[in-house]
């Protein structure tokens, strides 16, 4: 299924939990077969993350991901790598109700995409459910801080570790996480210095969003560090590319030359003498 089935080429779950305090883990959000294969040299770990819902799919919160779109598109990030960890996200609704849910949803994702590890968002109260897919031998990554599954309950994207009590949650969520097994965990839109402390507090590493350089690794969505985002990009966000720009100049001419008849011109299309059409 992926592009080389050798699984022993590929990162592991245990190779990620084992870079704790080493060389940051470079990791990237990615959804397709074309784009996985441009990141794969470049990353350690691919995250499909339910994102894709808003990414690609144009839903307002990642609460339009459902269970069958995370395996297609884990499917296709597996066919288009060969060497980064895939992680691929549990959707809202496939893993809450309780531990043997979260089980069979989590064997389901690994069986049909072949990927390395699932992630879940939630701390404490996710904590039996990490514990129950750890059980099977399945990789699990955490995910604490902001949880997007949790905006429309939370009020919006709220950072958080801005008060006493919020800071002392997130102590408790990130020792529940580390406690049930995960082999990691994301930190998502949380304070700098409370995500670097929560990073220095616990055993298993921490992939930064809107959280801190002095995480064990970083992760962006790809979208929005290519410059592909079409909403308002977030504050952590650091553009390296401007494919919007790329994308909408080249359909600008491209629609100009149609319209003027300049394509197709004689190099795209076939001729009468057959040694010179290539397809
Ligand atoms: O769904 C996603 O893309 C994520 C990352 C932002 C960590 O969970």
């Amino acid at each position: 299924m992926t592009r080389d089935s050798s699984a022993d080429s590929r990162i592991s779950a245990e190779d990620i939990r084992r870079r704790k305090g080493g060389v940051p883990i470079v990791c990237l959000t990615a959804y397709t077969y074309p784009v996985a294969r441009l990141l794969d040299p470049h990353v350690d770990l691919l995250l499909v993350g339910d994102s894709v819902a808003m990414v690609l799919h144009g839903h307002a919160t990642t609460l339009g991901a459902s269970l069958e779109m995370m395996i297609a598109h884990g499917q296709a990030v597996m066919r288009g790598s060969a060497k980064a960890c895939v992680v691929v996200d549990m959707p809202a609704g496939s893993y809450e109700a309780s531990p043997a849910q979260a089980v069979a949803s989590a064997r389901r994702i690994v069986e049909e995409t072949g990927c390395q590890a699932v992630k879940l968002e939630g701390g404490v109260g996710m904590a039996a459910q990490i514990a129950a897919i750890f059980a099977e031998g399945i990789p699990v990554m955490g995910h604490i801080g902001l949880q997007p599954q949790s905006v429309e309950k939370d009020g919006g994207y709220k950072i958080k570790g801005r008060t006493k009590d919020n800071i002392a949650a997130l102590f408790r969520d990130a020792e529940a996480v580390e406690k049930a097994g995960a082999f990691s965990v994301v930190i998502e839109g949380t304070m700098e210095a409370v995500a670097a402390k929560l990073t220095r507090h616990i055993s298993i590493p921490t992939i930064g969003i809107g959280a801190s350089a002095d995480c064990d690794g970083q992760i962006l969505v790809i979208d929005d560090m290519v410059g592909m985002t079409v909403d308002r990009v977030p504050k952590f966000v650091k553009q390296y590319a401007d494919l919007r720009g790329v994308i909408s100049d080249a359909a600008a001419r491209y629609a100009a030359e149609v319209r003027s008849r300049a394509f197709p011109s004689h190099d795209h299309v076939f001729t009468t003498t057959p040694r010179k059409d290539k397809t």
